[in-house]
C-alpha cells in the first residue's frame, strides 16, 4: 500500500508506519542526548500513552529513566486497506525500541473510561510489576461512556454565556476568517464536557489501582492542563472545556488524599499549547499556536510535546522541591506565559491576516507539526513506497 496525507479538516485520516516509527526514534533521541533523570520513575503506568504529551511522557519515563512502562490507549491496526491510527503505529516503534533497549514495555489497547480495562491493567500490572510508582493520565477524547452508569458523554468546544467572534486559520489553505462559536444552549453540554474531560475518571482510576494494591509507596500521578492566553479564554479557559480543566485541577486534593497512606502525592501540570491531534480540533487555538510558535521559535524557547515532558520530569517531578504556582499546579506553559512572549503574540494577533500570514506566523511549522503526527514530511522517509509491512504492537499481538 502507498500511503500518502489523506486529511479531512482538522484530521489526517491515514498515517505512515515508518515514518511514525521515525517520529518516535527522534524523541527517544532527544531523551537520550539529555542524560538520565536523577531518582526518576522506574515503573510506570502511562494512560493516554500512545500520541501527544502521553507518548512523550512514556518515552521520557523509559528512556530517561529505564523505567519499565504499561501504556493504554485506544487506537486501531491497519484493515482492509486501510492504515492503521498513528497513535497504534507510534505504539508499535515505541515497544520495538524499548524491548532492543532490554526495557520491559507492555501496551493495553481499549476504551480506559471502562472497568474493564482498568481491571486488565491491574491485572498485567500485578502480573509482571507488581506495583507502579508513576501514573500519568493524559487522555483526551471527544466522547466517554460512564462505566457505573452507563451513559454516553460527548464534549463540546463551546464558550458559556455569549457568542465568541475571533479571528481562525484553516492550516491547511493559509485562509485567516472570523468564527463566531455560538455559546452552550444548557447546562447539560458543561456537564457532558466535565464527564469526558474534567477528573472523574483520574480518581476512579487512582481509587481502583489503590483498592488493588498496585500503587508503590511514594507514588506519583500526574495529569495535563492547559491555561493559555485571554484571547483563546472564551473558547478555552472560560468555556465548557475549561470547566472540565477546573474540575481536573480540582481532583489533585481528592486524590491526595485517598494517597496519603501511601505517602503518595498527586499533580497538575499546566503545559504549553502544541500540536496533537486534539489541540487541531479546537477553533482559533492553531492561528495562536503558529504565532507563539514563530515568537518562542525567534527567542529561542521553542518546545514541543518531548522537550516540555522532559522539562517535566527532570525540573519539576523529580526534584527534591515541586515547583507549583499558588493553586499548587506545576507550570511547565511558564515560557508560553513569559510576558514578553504574550505581547509580542498580542501585537501581532492584531495584524495577522491571509495575506501576511507566511511571513508574521510559523504556519509553516504548524502544518509540519500535523504532518508528523501521523508520520508525513519526513525527509528520511520515501512516501511514493509501498508499505506492505504488517504493523503490529509486539504486546499486544
Ligand atoms: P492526544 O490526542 O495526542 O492524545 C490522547 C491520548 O488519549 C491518545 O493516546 C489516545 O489513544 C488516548 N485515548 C483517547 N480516548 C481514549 C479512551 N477512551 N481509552 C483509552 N485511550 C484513549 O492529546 P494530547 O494533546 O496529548 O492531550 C493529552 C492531555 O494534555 C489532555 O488532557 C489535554 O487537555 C492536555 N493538554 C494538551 C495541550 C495541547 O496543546 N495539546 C496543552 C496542555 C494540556
Amino acid at each position: 500500500m502507498i500511503i500518502q496525507p489523506r486529511v479531512r479538516g482538522f484530521i489526517c485520516l491515514t498515517s505512515h508506519p515508518e515514518g511514525t516509527a521515525q517520529h518516535v526514534k527522534n524523541q527517544i533521541e532527544y531523551i537520550k542526548s539529555k542524560g538520565k533523570i536523577s531518582n526518576g520513575p522506574k515503573k510506570v503506568l502511562v494512560i493516554g500513552a500512545s500520541t501527544g504529551f502521553g507518548l512523550a511522557s512514556r518515552i521520557t519515563a523509559a528512556f530517561g529513566s529505564d523505567a519499565a512502562t504499561i501504556g493504554v490507549f485506544f487506537e486501531k491496526p491497519a484493515a482492509e486497506g486501510r492504515p492503521g491510527t498513528a497513535g497504534w503505529y507510534n505504539s508499535a516503534a515505541f515497544e520495538k525500541e524499548a524491548h532492543a533497549a532490554g526495557l520491559y514495555a507492555k501496551s493495553i489497547n481499549g476504551d480506559a473510561f471502562s472497568d474493564e480495562i482498568k481491571q486488565q491493567t491491574i491485572d498485567l500490572i500485578k502480573k509482571d510489576l507488581g506495583q507502579v510508582d508513576l501514573v500519568v493520565y493524559s487522555l483526551a477524547s471527544p466522547r466517554r461512556t460512564h462505566p457505573k452508569t452507563g451513559v454516553a458523554h460527548a464534549s463540546v468546544l463551546k464558550p458559556i454565556g455569549k457568542p465568541f467572534t475571533d479571528k481562525t486559520v484553516d492550516f491547511h489553505t493559509g485562509i485567516v476568517s472570523d468564527i463566531t462559536i455560538q455559546p452552550v444552549e444548557n447546562e447539560e453540554d458543561i456537564a457532558n464536557t466535565i464527564a469526558v474531560m474534567g477528573g472523574e475518571d483520574w480518581r476512579f482510576w487512582i481509587e481502583t489501582l489503590r483498592e488493588a494494591g498496585v500503587l508503590a509507596e511514594g507514588v506519583k500521578t500526574v495529569a495535563y492542563s492547559y491555561i493559555g492566553p485571554e484571547l483563546t479564554y472564551p473558547v478555552y479557559r472560560n468555556g465548557t472545556i475549561g470547566r472540565a480543566k477546573d474540575d481536573l485541577e480540582g481532583t489533585v486534593p481528592v486524590l491526595n488524599n485517598l494517597l496519603k497512606d501511601l505517602n503518595g502525592i498527586s499533580y497538575v501540570s499546566v503545559n504549553k499549547a502544541l500540536v496533537t491531534q486534539s489541540s487541531s480540533a479546537i477553533p482559533v487555538v492553531p492561528l495562536y499556536i503558529s504565532l507563539l510558535y514563530k515568537v518562542m521559535k525567534e527567542k529561542g524557547i521553542h518546545e514541543g510535546t518531548i522537550e516540555q515532558m522532559q522539562r517535566l520530569f527532570a525540573e519539576r517531578l523529580y526534584t527534591d522541591n515541586v515547583l507549583l504556582d499558588d493553586k499548587g499546579r506545576i507550570r511547565v506553559d511558564d515560557w508560553e506565559m513569559r510576558p514578553d512572549v504574550q505581547e509580542e503574540v498580542s501585537k501581532l494577533w492584531e495584524q495577522v491576516t491571509t495575506e501576511n500570514l507566511d511571513s508574521i506566523s510559523d504556519i509553516k511549522g504548524y502544518r509540519d507539526d500535523f504532518f508528523n503526527l501521523f508520520g508525513f514530511n519526513f525527509e528520511a522517509i520515501d512516501y511514493d513506497k509501498d508499505t506492505n509491512e504488517v504493523v503490529n504492537v509486539p504486546s499486544i499481538a
